[in-house]
């Protein structure tokens, strides 16, 4: 059955959900599913806005055909060739073979690898700046390269002035009905995956999500189209203000995210002591996560938001122990920077992984080390408090209280 939303006078979501995903593009856990979204406008020339994920055929062409309603079909609009939005761009070919494909000059070697149907007859180039009028609207086509591949632009509809914004403002999570953000309280229930999802999928491209929002800060934008999740309206405001602090990679929160892997409980107890005594001396909001437990993608998302972060491992077999040893390697993928470290070791006889986790570390533009002389030899000693507390006083004094 059809089951389409209004959007505008003139736009309809068409879009779908998956809630038996596992792991979104192979990788990142989504306990609450995915959407996928996808747009109509109806006007003398029809446009769709993307497709969705083959998960959703059945529903999405169902919509499409519902929400057409027998008009024609003049453009598809490819803002992003992954094939979470593109998979079914052939089918729509098929079923509408003179429908004109408006996408990038980097789209179109991206179709002819993931399609083998004749593309160069059907697709019409834009470029930055450039607008395709359909009537009674006039779109206009930002490039946003590596936000998040190097062929995504976005589409600002300057009538309804909606931007369509591909997969930024994107989040995880499936839409259950209420598909606005001003339909659920979305700082508390949506916040948190919105920053999951921009710090896994484009954290890295800081810069360029910089650049786009430099574009995008002269429209005046009274919705968010994304191809992802909600779209926004009531949170625009704040989810910019966001999305500018994870790009310029500033901290959400001046306190400590402490990160640990423990075998037998030595290195856990110490950082179960240091957060209690962190706690004593007034530092709020503290969070602490066993990498051994927590997926990556969540602990890499707490570590934008923080701007202290202490690692607490284990030595194993000369080098880090292999749940820390994959969250270093997803902070450095993600390029976080800008954020004060203290490191603590741990080693049955010969601890040497602090000077490895440095190394990796150090290459993050704006990584600071504020300690790590603290190396526990199986478990924390009592004579070894003192210096434990000096690690508490100089994060203390680093947050500057
Ligand atoms: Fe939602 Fe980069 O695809």
């Amino acid at each position: 059955m059809h089951n389409i939303r209004k959007i505008t006078d003139d736009i309809v979501f068409i879009g779908c959900s998956d809630r038996k995903l596992s792991l979104f593009e192979s990788a990142y856990p989504v306990k609450d599913g995915m959407s996928y979204n996808s747009y109509l406008l109806k006007d003398e020339k029809n446009v769709l806005f993307d497709t969705v994920d083959k998960v959703c055929a059945d529903q999405f062409f169902e919509n499409l055909k519902y929400a057409l309603d027998g008009r024609h079909l003049d453009y598809i609009i490819v803002q992003h060739m992954e094939p979470d939005h593109c998979a079914l761009l052939g089918e729509v070919i098929k079923q509408h073979p003179d429908v004109k494909i408006v996408c990038s000059q980097k789209t179109v070697g991206m179709i002819k690898q993931f399609f083998e149907f004749e593309v160069d007859s059907r697709v019409l180039i834009v470029k930055e700046g450039e607008s395709l009028n359909t009537g009674k609207h006039e779109l206009k086509f930002i490039m946003a390269p590596m936000v998040h591949w190097p062929e995504v632009m976005i589409t600002y509809d300057s009538i309804d002035k909606i931007l369509f914004c591909a997969d930024a403002f994107g989040s995880f999570g499936a839409i259950n009905g209420n598909l606005f953000d001003d339909d659920v309280n979305w700082e508390r229930d949506c916040l948190d995956e919105a920053r999951r999802y921009y710090t896994n999928i484009v954290g890295k491209y800081g810069l360029q999500v910089q650049m786009v929002l430099k574009k995008a800060a002269g429209l005046d934008i009274k919705m968010l189209c994304p191809l992802h999740g909600l779209i926004i309206r009531e949170n625009i405001g704040l989810f910019i203000e966001k999305y500018n602090k994870w790009s310029s990679y500033i901290p959400e929160e001046n306190s400590v995210l402490i990160a640990y892997s423990s075998v037998y409980g030595g290195t856990e107890s110490a950082v179960n002591l240091l957060a209690s005594r962190l706690a004593e001396k007034g530092v709020k909001n503290i969070r602490m996560y066993d990498v051994s437990m927590t997926h990556p993608s969540f602990v890499l998302s707490e570590s934008f938001r923080y701007s202290h972060i202490v690692l607490a491992t284990t030595t194993y077999n000369t080098g880090i122990f292999e749940s820390m040893e994959t969250f270093l390697h997803t902070l450095a993928a993600h390029n976080l920077q800008n954020r004060k470290y203290v490191l603590i070791q741990n080693g049955t006889w010969a601890p040497s992984c602090g000077a490895q986790m440095r190394e990796i570390l150090e290459k993050l533009k704006g990584t600071v080390i504020l300690d790590d002389s603290l190396c526990i030899k199986s478990t924390l000693k009592p004579e070894q408090l003192e210096q434990l507390d000096n690690v508490v006083n100089t994060i203390v004094k680093s947050l500057n209280l």
